[in-house]
C-alpha cells in the first residue's frame, strides 16, 4: 500500500498537540512549579446549569424504551434546527432556511472536512495566520495554497488573493489575532467571490464574542453571500461545548457548481451526502443541550460565561499594554494577540514563558508565517490564574 504523501508535508504534530506535548514534558521535569495554561481556547466555567439540565432530562429519556433515541437525523434535530433558526437568523433578521443547517460535532471537523465536497484542483485562499485545521487539511490533500498575510500594516484586514482563488477562507471575528471585519470591510469579499466565481468558507465560530454593531455576526447579512458563502457555527465557545461537542453549517441552496460534465450541483445536497455517509449525527443528549442554550435561562446563562470570559480579555490585554507590549484583539474575541518584546521569535517567548514564569500560551508563528513574532492569549482562563498570569508576566519586564 501507499500513503497519502500529502501527510508528510504538514510536520508531525498539529500545532496544539504540539504545544501540550512541551507542557506535558516541562511539567514531568519539574513537578513542582504551578503551569498556567492561556495556551488553547478551552473552556474553564462549568456549562450553563439550564444546558446541564437538559442533558440529564435527555440522559433519562434514553433510560426508558417509551422515550429512547437511536441514531440521530442525519442532519440534526428539528428540535435544535428550529431554535438555531429562530434565535441566530429570524431574530436578527438574516434569511436562512432550515434545510440550509446541518448540525455535526463542531466546527473543526466541519471546516476539516468541506475539503471532501471540494475539488483537488482548486486554488485555496488563506488568512495567515489562521487555525492551523485550514491549511493542514489543504495539504493533506494536495491543494495549492496562497497565503493571505494579516498584519498590523494592512489593519489585520487580508489583501485579495494575487491570482484568483477557487475557495477563500475568511474566519471572524478572527482566530488567532482577535481582530474583525466590519460590514464594510467583509462586502468587498462577497464582491470578489461573485465576481470570480469563489466559494468563501466563512468560520463564525467567535460571533457570540462580538460587541461592536458594525461587526457582522453571520456572512449572510452581507448582500449576495447566499450565493457564494457556506458559514460555520460552533457551541464550543459559545456554550462552553468543547468536551460536549456540537456546531452546525449553514449551506444556501443557492450555491451551485458545475460539473466538468456541465451539470449543476447544489452544494447543500452534496454536503448533506458527504455527512450522512461519514458521520451518524451528534449525540441525541448533546442536542438537547444545545437546544437549552436558546432557553431564557440558557440564553441568560451562556451570555454571562461569555462575559466573564470578556472581562479576562481585558484582564490580559490592559496587563500586557501597561508593559509596553502591543496588543491587538479581546474587544470582539476571547483571544490578544500581542507582539514579543525584544523581536523574540514566537517560540522564543514561548520558552521564557514556560521556563521562567510557567505561563503557557500559543506562539504565532503556529498559525502561519506571518504570525512570527507574535503570541497569542486566550481569554478562557478562569479568573484567579488569569490575574496571576498577568502578575507573573509584570515580574519579566
Ligand atoms: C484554539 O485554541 O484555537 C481552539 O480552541 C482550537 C479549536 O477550536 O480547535
Amino acid at each position: 500500500m501507499k500513503i497519502n504523501e500529502h501527510y508528510t508535508e504538514i510536520g508531525n504534530n498539529y500545532l496544539f498537540a504540539e504545544v501540550a506535548k512541551k507542557v506535558r514534558e516541562y511539567k514531568a521535569k519539574n513537578p513542582d512549579k504551578t503551569v498556567i495554561s492561556l495556551g488553547i481556547g478551552d473552556i474553564t466555567q462549568p456549562v450553563a446549569p439550564a444546558v446541564i439540565e437538559a442533558i440529564h432530562r435527555a440522559t433519562d429519556e434514553m433510560a426508558d424504551a417509551r422515550t429512547l433515541r437511536g441514531y440521530a437525523p442525519d442532519y440534526g434535530y428539528d428540535f435544535l434546527v428550529q431554535a438555531i433558526l429562530k434565535h441566530e437568523f429570524i431574530d436578527r433578521g438574516i434569511l436562512v432556511e432550515e434545510d440550509e443547517i446541518i448540525i455535526s460535532d463542531g466546527a473543526k471537523s466541519d471546516t476539516g472536512n468541506i475539503g471532501d465536497i471540494i475539488g483537488q484542483e482548486n486554488t485555496v485562499a488563506i488568512t495567515d495566520p489562521a487555525y492551523p485545521v485550514y491549511v493542514d487539511t489543504n495539504l493533506m490533500t494536495g491543494r495549492k495554497i496562497e497565503l493571505l498575510p494579516c498584519m498590523p500594516s494592512n489593519g489585520f484586514v487580508p489583501p485579495f488573493p494575487k491570482r484568483s482563488a477557487d475557495v477563500i477562507y475568511l474566519c471572524y471575528p478572527n482566530n488567532p489575532t482577535g481582530t474583525v471585519l466590519t460590514r464594510d470591510q467583509m462586502k468587498p469579499w462577497v464582491d470578489y467571490a461573485i465576481r470570480n466565481n469563489s466559494l468563501i468558507l466563512f468560520d463564525a465560530a467567535y460571533e457570540a464574542f462580538i460587541s461592536q454593531p458594525d461587526v457582522p455576526h453571520s456572512i449572510f447579512e452581507i448582500e449576495g453571500a447566499r450565493q457564494v458563502a457556506i458559514e460555520f457555527r460552533s457551541f464550543s465557545k459559545t456554550a462552553g461545548f468543547t468536551g460536549l461537542r456540537c456546531g452546525y453549517t449553514v449551506v444556501p441552496k443557492e450555491i451551485k457548481a458545475k460539473t466538468s460534465k456541465g451539470e449543476t450541483i447544489s452544494l447543500n445536497a452534496l454536503w448533506k451526502r458527504r455527512q450522512s455517509t461519514k458521520f451518524n449525527g451528534t449525540a441525541y443528549i448533546v442536542q438537547r443541550g444545545a437546544e437549552a442554550v436558546y432557553s431564557p435561562d440558557g440564553q441568560r446563562q451562556t451570555r454571562s460565561a461569555i462575559e466573564y470570559y470578556m472581562v479576562n480579555a481585558k484582564i490580559i490585554k490592559t496587563a500586557l499594554e501597561s508593559l509596553g507590549l502591543t496588543c491587538y484583539g479581546g474587544v470582539n474575541a476571547p483571544y490578544i494577540w500581542c507582539q514579543t518584546p525584544d523581536r523574540m521569535t514566537s517560540w522564543e517567548f514561548f520558552d521564557l514563558l514556560l521556563n521562567k514564569i510557567q505561563v503557557v500560551g500559543t506562539p504565532g508563528s503556529g498559525f502561519g508565517s506571518a504570525g512570527e513574532g507574535f503570541f497569542r492569549f486566550t481569554a478562557f482562563g478562569n479568573r484567579e490564574s488569569t490575574v496571576e498570569a498577568t502578575e507573573r508576566i509584570k515580574t519579566l519586564f
